[in-house]
């Protein structure tokens, strides 16, 4: 519904805040828009409701390009949300919500409805809140009247430029839980601005990773965590923000050992033997040079065959069940109940990209526990 085509953003001094910038948002869609400061995020935030024009390129909404459009008209059905929110002070939280609908000649019974109904939307009592002044209410308190203030007059599309960056760490999660549970209700355009990839993972439906006046890479949280585009997504994401990923509940991805030391079917019993002595391993997996998993040999059956003329291939055992980075903690504990098994194979397609043992969930979980404070 919102679209961006090969959007460019020059200043008569030279500076060029946003390149060849081209995107597709759909209707109903939370979109993150995030990278380093300066990467041009806010101007293309700020190109959607026309507080900067394009000097290249054209945005249209609905398929109608927005230089044609009144731009107070424009911004009327566009709720946007900034850092530090900017109410006004002389105004109380009913005069600052309800300030689009009286652009829009709402009539007074409308508009007290629909203050009364926000405040209660964004989990301020009403009775205690509607009269109040600015400065009468905490930092998390003014956000939440921002937030109000933006959805106000009922817009199609809400614009939030770091809303929650000035917050402390609790304040903070407890907007995001709103803007999610919001969203789940009323289904809004939202692009969202922010810095932090945990904020990102979170809210979004779908990333835009920026970086130099550029698009970088999008998709959803899962995609880019699964397939970063390159090294700076790679490195932007960060290795321990995956663990935050599944809402709280840590899955295979978070418990494994990535890039297993496995057997080749060829090789001899006593030569495998020194090598899991070596690894300190109990069982390893047998592949071929594509990582398909063939099967599995402990130490066990590997000292009971050690002078023997043989190779791993005669010997290994089928393979455990396995499961895939994306399971859940359940998944990998009913396995285990099975006291036989001492590690399970995660698999992507045919081929082995790790595994989980007891010991590498038990570790997995106590880091969990320490990045999830
Ligand atoms: N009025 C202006 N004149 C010249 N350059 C500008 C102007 N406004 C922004 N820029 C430049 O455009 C680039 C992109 O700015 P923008 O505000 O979009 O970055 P951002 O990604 O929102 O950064 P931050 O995360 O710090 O808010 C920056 O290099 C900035 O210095
Ligand atoms: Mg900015």
């Amino acid at each position: 519904m919102i679209r961006f085509d090969r959007v460019t953003k020059k200043y008569e001094d030279g500076t060029v805040a946003l390149k060849n910038f081209s995107l597709e948002i759909s209707r109903g869609e939370l979109l993150v828009l995030i990278g380093p400061s300066g990467c041009g995020k806010t101007t293309a935030l700020r190109m959607i409701n026309r507080l900067i024009e394009p000097t290249e390129g054209s945005i249209t909404i609905d398929g109608r390009d927005i230089s044609g459009i009144d731009p107070v008209e424009l911004r009327r059905n566009i709720g946007y949300v900034i850092q530090q929110i900017g109410l006004f002070p002389h105004m109380t939280v009913a005069e600052n919500i309800s300030l689009v609908p009286q652009l829009k000649k709402w009539d007074r019974e409308a508009c007290r409805k629909r203050v009364d109904e926000l405040l209660d939307m964004v989990g301020l009592e009403p009775d205690t809140f509607r009269d109040r002044y600015p400065s009468e209410l905490s930092g998390g308190q003014q956000q939440r009247i921002g937030v109000a203030r933006a959805l106000a007059g009922e817009p199609d599309i809400v614009l939030m430029d770091e809303p929650f960056s000035a917050l402390d760490p609790i304040s903070r999660e407890q907007l995001q839980d709103d803007l999610i549970r919001l969203q789940s209700e009323m289904r809004k355009t939202i692009v969202f601005v922010t810095h932090d990839m945990d904020e990102a993972l979170k809210v979004a439906d779908r990333i835009v990773v920026m970086n130099e006046k550029r698009l970088v890479q999008t998709g959803t949280p899962d995609q880019l965590l699964e397939h970063p585009a390159d090294e700076f997504v790679r490195e932007f994401i960060g290795v321990h923000r995956r663990r935050k990923a599944q809402n709280g509940v840590p899955t295979v991805n978070d418990l494994m050992c990535p890039a297993p030391v496995t057997a080749h079917p060829d090789q001899e019993p006593a030569e495998t033997l020194r090598l899991m002595k070596e690894e300190g391993l109990e069982a390893l997996f047998v592949t071929d040079t594509r990582k398909r998993l063939l099967g599995i040999v402990t130490l066990e059956q590997l000292e009971a065959s050690r002078h023997e003329n043989t190779s791993v291939g005669h010997i290994l055992k089928p393979p455990p069940q396995g499961v895939s980075a994306r399971d859940g903690l359940g998944e990998i504990a009913a396995i285990f109940r099975d006291p036989r098994i001492p590690m399970v194979p995660v698999l992507e397609a045919d081929r082995l990209v790790g595994y989980v043992s007891r010991t590498s969930m038990m570790d997995g979980l106590a880091e969990w526990g320490k990045v999830g404070d």
